[in-house]
């Protein structure tokens, strides 16, 4: 990834920082996206440098178009270009289907879905401008086809994101841009800390993962690297499930084993 520059959108922390960090490695400058520029989004600046490459930090709220818009601007100006676009941001609010409040569902439709587009098409635009080819990376979950009950506003929003990324694919693709989801299952990182932090539920959630542990922001990470390497330059439209097999592990125990 010499000579590209990718901008992570919630790099601050988890995942996104992961995927800074692995990218960092690989050679790619990095714009470190989140809400602010504070110590979080400093310390994954930190360790992009330490990976050896560099980049910088840019505050915005991806709920926001014109925030969105000023950081694609800033980071075009400060690193010069824009390659990859890792659409990481998001987050999720727990409330039955029936109590879920209006300010819940906008919050979590504009971060993880409206960011999305909007981050994309930004991005989109400064590739045509510019005549270059690009990837998009969308950091979807499970939940883009696995329901979950309590996050209705959140399954929608991914649900939602992998149509956008099966449509961008189609739209964007006579411009040399690819677009994928990256679909991750329960991966230790603070949007989950409610459940990585209670042993009882992590054992029954452990259940149902056939590769028997929760994923990691680098594992995560891998798959964005393959996405945005040369060697997926024939992927698009496709989602990458990285869940330790946890979408498909249903099992129903009626009698016991012979
Ligand atoms: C959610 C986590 C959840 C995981 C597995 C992720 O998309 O953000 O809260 O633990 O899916 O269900």
């Amino acid at each position: 990834m010499q000579d590209q520059v990718a901008l992570i959108t919630g790099a601050g922390q988890g995942i996104g920082r992961g995927i800074a960090v692995a990218f960092a490695r690989e050679g790619a400058r990095v714009i470190v996206e989140d809400l602010r520029d504070d110590e979080d989004s400093q310390r994954t600046l930190e360790l992009v440098r330490e990976a050896g490459s560099d980049g910088c930090v840019l505050a915005g709220d991806v709920a926001r178009v014109a925030d969105i818009q000023r950081v694609v601007e800033d980071g075009v100006r400060q690193m010069g270009r824009i390659d990859i676009l890792v659409n990481n941001a998001g987050i999720e609010r727990f409330a039955p289907f029936l109590d879920v409040t209006e300010e819940d569902y906008e919050q979590v439709m504009d971060v993880n879905l409206k960011g999305a587009f909007f981050a994309s098409q930004a991005v989109a635009r400064h590739l045509r401008d510019t005549g270059r080819r690009g990837r998009i990376i969308n950091i979807s979950s499970v939940h883009e086809d696995l329901p979950f009950p309590n996050f209705a506003s959140y399954c929608a929003s991914k649900g939602g994101m992998k149509m956008l990324m099966r449509n961008l694919a189609v739209e964007l693709g006579p411009l040399g841009i690819t677009v994928n989801n990256v679909a991750p299952g329960a991966i230790r990182t603070p949007i989950n800390a409610e459940l990585t932090e209670n042993p009882a539920l992590v054992r029954k959630l452990l259940e149902n993962i056939p590769l028997a542990r929760l994923g990691t922001p680098s594992d995560v990470a891998g798959a964005a690297v393959y996405l945005a390497s040369a060697d997926a330059d024939y992927v698009t439209g496709s989602t990458v499930y990285v869940d330790g097999g946890l979408l498909w592990d249903y099992s129903e125990t009626r009698r016991s084993a012979p």
